[in-house]
Parts: C-alpha cells; sequence; structure tokens
C-alpha cells in the first residue's frame, strides 16, 4: 500500500515549495494512518513515511543540504511533522492492537457456569510423559531415581563439578543467583556460599556420590534454570542425568547405555549413535552424542543415518569430581550423561516451539497431551 506515493522522489526547491510539500505530506500521510485498518497496514504507512527511504526521512536528508538560515525555518516544521506522524502511527497502533486483543479475547470466552465435563480432560504433559518413558527405560536397565535441591549451592553447581570460581564454563550458564543477605546476617548457605538456582542437574551427580556408597546408577531428572529466553531457550527447561560409578567402567560401557536408552526412546533398532570428542569440566574424555536421522517427506526422523543432530553430552567422569566426592578415583570409575527433556519431547512428538510447552494453553495440551491411564510400559510401548 502507498501513501498517495510518498517515497516518490520529488525534485523539492526549496523555501515556499518546501512548506507546501509538508503540508501536503501532512494531511496525505496522516489520511493514510487513519485509513488504516490493520497492524500490516500501519506498519506499512510508517515505512513508507519514516522508514529509510520514506518521505519524511527524506524531508530530513534535506535539512543538511540547506543554508543555515533556512535551515532554522524549516527545521522545526519538518522535525514537527516527524514528530506529529509518529504520536499518530503510535496511537493508531494502540487502538488497532486493542482492536485485535478485543476480538481475541470474545472469540475465546469460556462459560465458566457449563456443567463439569462427564469424563474428565485432562492430559499428561508432553515433559512429564517423557520423563515417565525414560525412568521406565532406565529402571529397566537397574537405574534409580534420585533428586536434589533446585535451588543448590554454588559447590554442588559448580566447585565440585571441577567448575572453579574464574572458569569461564560459569559465565556460559547465565546463572540466576540469589541474592546475598546483607552483612551481619545468618549466610544464605552452608560455609556463605552464595544459592543459585540449579543451571544443570549435574548437580545431582555430586550429592548421590556424596551420600551413597558405589556401586551408583541413577538418572535425575528435572528442572533447571538460565537467563535465557527466545524460540528455543526457556528460563526454565528440563534435563535429565545419568550417572554410573562403579568398578571398571569404560567408554564402551558409556555407548551401549546410550544406545540402548535411546533405540527403546525413539523405539527404533535403527537409531545410530555417533560420539565426536568435546569438552566438559566434569568429564574426561567429554563425549557429544549425535543421533542419526533421515528425510521423510522433508521432515527429520530419527534413525538412519543422511544426517546427525545433537542430542547429549557425556563422557567419563573426571578424576577430580570422584575426588571431591571422597571417593579414590583409582578405585571408582564412572560415566556421566545429560540432555534437554523437553528437546528429546520435541524431537520425539513433533513439536517445534519450546515456549508452547510452558503456555498452559488448554487447546495445545488437549493436542499434544498423554492419557493419564496409559502409564508408559516397555511391554506395552514406552511411546503410549
Ligand atoms: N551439564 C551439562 C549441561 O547442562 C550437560 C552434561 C554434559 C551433563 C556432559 C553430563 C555430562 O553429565 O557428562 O550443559
Amino acid at each position: 500500500m502507498g501513501v498517495g506515493g510518498v517515497g516518490r522522489s520529488r525534485p523539492f526547491a526549496y523555501g515556499a515549495q518546501v512548506m507546501n510539500d509538508i503540508d501536503s505530506l501532512r494531511s496525505e500521510t496522516l489520511g493514510a494512518i487513519a485509513a488504516a485498518d490493520s497492524l500490516d497496514a500501519i506498519e506499512a504507512v510508517r515505512v513508507a513515511a519514516l522508514g529509510k527511504q520514506g518521505s519524511i526521512s527524506a524531508l530530513l536528508k534535506m535539512l543538511g543540504g540547506m543554508s543555515p538560515e533556512e535551515r532554522q525555518v524549516q527545521g522545526p516544521l519538518i522535525n514537527g511533522l516527524r514528530e506529529a506522524v509518529s504520536d499518530a502511527i503510535t496511537a493508531r497502533k494502540a487502538a488497532l492492537e486493542s482492536q485485535v486483543l478485543e476480538a481475541r479475547l470474545a472469540s475465546e470466552r469460556i462459560d465458566l457456569s457449563l456443567p463439569a465435563p462427564e469424563a474428565p480432560r485432562g492430559s499428561v504433559h508432553p515433559v512429564s510423559q517423557v520423563m515417565d518413558e525414560l525412568a521406565e527405560i532406565f529402571a529397566d536397565m537397574g537405574f534409580a531415581v534420585a533428586e536434589g535441591p533446585e535451588i543448590e549451592d554454588d559447590w554442588h553447581n559448580f566447585s565440585a563439578l571441577n567448575i572453579p570460581e574464574t572458569h569461564p564454563a560459569r559465565a556460559m550458564h547465565d546463572t540466576f543467583y540469589m541474592a546475598p543477605r546483607p552483612a551481619g546476617e545468618a549466610p544464605s548457605g552452608p560455609e556463605g556460599q552464595r544459592m543459585l538456582l540449579r543451571t544443570h542437574t549435574s548437580p545431582v551427580q555430586i550429592r548421590t556420590m556424596t551420600s551413597q556408597e558405589p556401586p551408583i546408577r541413577i538418572i535425575a531428572p528435572g528442572r533447571v534454570y538460565r537467563s535465557d529466553s527466545d524460540a528455543t531457550h526457556t528460563p526454565m527447561f528440563h534435563q535429565i542425568e545419568g550417572l554410573v560409578i562403579d568398578r571398571g567402567i569404560h567408554l564402551g560401557h558409556l555407548k551401549w547405555t546410550l544406545e540402548t536408552f535411546l533405540r527403546a526412546f525413539f523405539e527404533r533398532d535403527d537409531v545410530t549413535l555417533r560420539l565426536r570428542p568435546s569438552y566438559f569440566p566434569f568429564t574426561e574424555p567429554s563425549v557429544e552424542v549425535d543421533v542419526g536421522y533421515s528425510i521423510v517427506n522433508g521432515k527429520r526422523v530419527i534413525g538412519g543415518s543422511e544426517g546427525w543432530m545433537e542430542v547429549l553430552g557425556s563422557g567419563m567422569v573426571h578424576r577430580r569430581v570422584i575426588e571431591a566426592c571422597g571417593l579414590d578415583p583409582d578405585e571408582w570409575q564412572g560415566f556421566a550423561f545429560g540432555t534437554g527433556v523437553d528437546r528429546l519431547a520435541m524431537l520425539k512428538y513433533g513439536m517445534d516451539d519450546l515456549r508452547a510447552f510452558f503456555d498452559g494453553d488448554v487447546r495445545w495440551l488437549a493436542h499434544y497431551g498423554f492419557d493419564a491411564l496409559d502409564v508408559p510400559t516397555l511391554s506395552g510401548g514406552v511411546g503410549a
């Protein structure tokens, strides 16, 4: 849509001609603003008038070529026009936005006085479903489920995992720290440590190793927090951690465990794994694990090896981590892994916007949720 040809290049003569142009541009543009009946239309007017190539921007550019006297007269006029148009656009936009909201509220009305439905309509959230599936798969391999607090201390979340104070990985975690207590008050964490929202489920490794005797085989699903937010990151998300500590554990055990887990989870025998060398402070060596996918009808499907996508981080537990937990690394070895539960759910069930997981929109839940009575079992198929 055009605003009566604004944005055209017009040979402006200075002085009276500019004033005429200002007047007609003002009425043209304000008319177009009043006539804009959608947010797209108002955006088009804004671009045509105030955008880089816009008509008013062109006038503003002309100021530079004027004599100081001329500029003194034209400057306030042109700037006044710019302000008037910009204010009118803001006001029109606000009005259109509230119209859109009103329309949405009217169309999404829920009658709370209706009687309750005869059959319960609740469904299990995909994140809960996937966590249940993972627990079922790992229970079959002899893993117990372990837990740790979401409000964690610095030592468990970082230091004991071989991430000292100055380690760059700390910056990468975008940590939410609790406010330190004012001077004189009792310290906020053990030994005065700063408390934080755990940035990963790895501190549960430490909590388990310091409270249980090996051999250890646990998974730890749960919420984690990072100060990050866009279509693929939410400030709270879910991870699952795995830890095995025993005598004589090596990379082969890790690979078999992950392969068995991913085949059971994706319910396909042709899931192929690719282990790439990587770096995590708490494992040595560290590996990143990719699963192969193939393209079916333009969509990625797990299985095959047309392409690879990263699904988890893992490695052999670092000697220093084992030592920090009071165990002898010459006697005890192990492997660990960690991955995002939300991401696993998205991959398996084909959801593409992470934010929808946390909107609580009943329509999304009705579509992607699972029947509460259909508990995942290996014999019945973990995918429900
Ligand atoms: N804690 C890591 C993260 O949040 C994920 C991870 C990587 C966990 C490797 C592990 C591991 O246990 O061995 O990015």
